[in-house]
């Protein structure tokens, strides 16, 4: 059976967060950094080979005193350093599981933000089975409000059929070999428009397959996030 490895992104530093002595993923929801949160998720899952955590460099250490502090139990947890971007950072990931000498044609890696901490057992259960039948997955909620295109921020340019728009969480999942390789492939120019790890392998004609994920499984970007997040977990206990 093919190895999977869950990779969690936190490479990040909250920009869109705001003056903060700390990047997001380490602010702390009912007494524990949201990251011990996502982590969590993932350490309870089966399914999994090892769990990669990538952050800035600067928060290396911290981020191991974290997960020794809340999650003593858990094994098979390595941190390793972030990309530049998101994408450098998945690439970091799956480069570390090519140096252990891990990486193969069946090699699965589920990406998730750190920053979601409301991911599911569900969720992650059938990204790896979506990923191992397809090669690649997305996970997506049904857009909810009308999506209006504009593509010089004054009037509108379209708006495209709504029932046609999903709304883009995470995880996402890959075979984590072809990923790398057509990342790989791509020009610079190219890369510069990657905002997101589905569209290495859209932007190529691969299939991406969605998988169904869950309102709740909200992104935390901005302080107004922290406040309905601090809600959700009220509801989760
Ligand atoms: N991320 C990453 N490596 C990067 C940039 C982002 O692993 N070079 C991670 C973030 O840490 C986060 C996830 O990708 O968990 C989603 O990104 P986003 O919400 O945009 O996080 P930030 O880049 O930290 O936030 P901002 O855009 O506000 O600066």
């Amino acid at each position: 059976m093919s190895e999977v490895y869950g990779v969690i992104l936190a490479g990040g530093i909250g920009t869109r967060m705001g003056n903060s002595e700390k990047p997001k993923q380490f602010i702390e929801l009912g007494g524990r950094p949201i990251i011990i949160h996502t982590l969590e998720k993932f350490a309870v899952h089966p399914g999994f080979a090892g769990i990669l955590v990538l952050v800035p460099q600067a928060w290396m250490g911290y981020t191991r005193d974290i997960i020794r502090r809340y999650l003593p139990d858990a094994a098979g947890i390595e941190v390793l350093q972030g990309g530049e971007t998101r994408n450098e950072t998945v690439m970091n990931a799956i480069r570390h599981i090519e140096k252990m000498g891990r990486l193969t044609d069946e090699t699965i890696i589920v990406t998730h933000d750190s920053v979601r901490p409301f991911v599911t057992h569900r969720i992650i259960e059938e990204n790896i089975q979506a990923a191992r039948e397809y090669g690649a997955c997305d996970t997506v909620i049904p857009a909810t409000d009308t999506i209006v295109e504009s593509r010089e921020g004054g009037c509108i340019t379209s708006i495209p059929n709504r029932s046609y728009m999903y709304q883009g969480q995470t995880p996402q999942s890959f075979a984590a070999k072809k990923l790398k390789e057509t990342y790989e492939a791509l020009s610079a120019q190219e890369r510069e428009i990657l905002t997101d790890a589905c569209k290495i392998l859209v932007l190529q004609g691969e299939k991406v397959q969605l998988v169904q994920g869950e309102v709740f499984n909200i992104k935390i970007t901005y302080p107004y996030d922290v406040t309905v997040a601090k809600a959700l977990l009220g509801m989760e206990m």
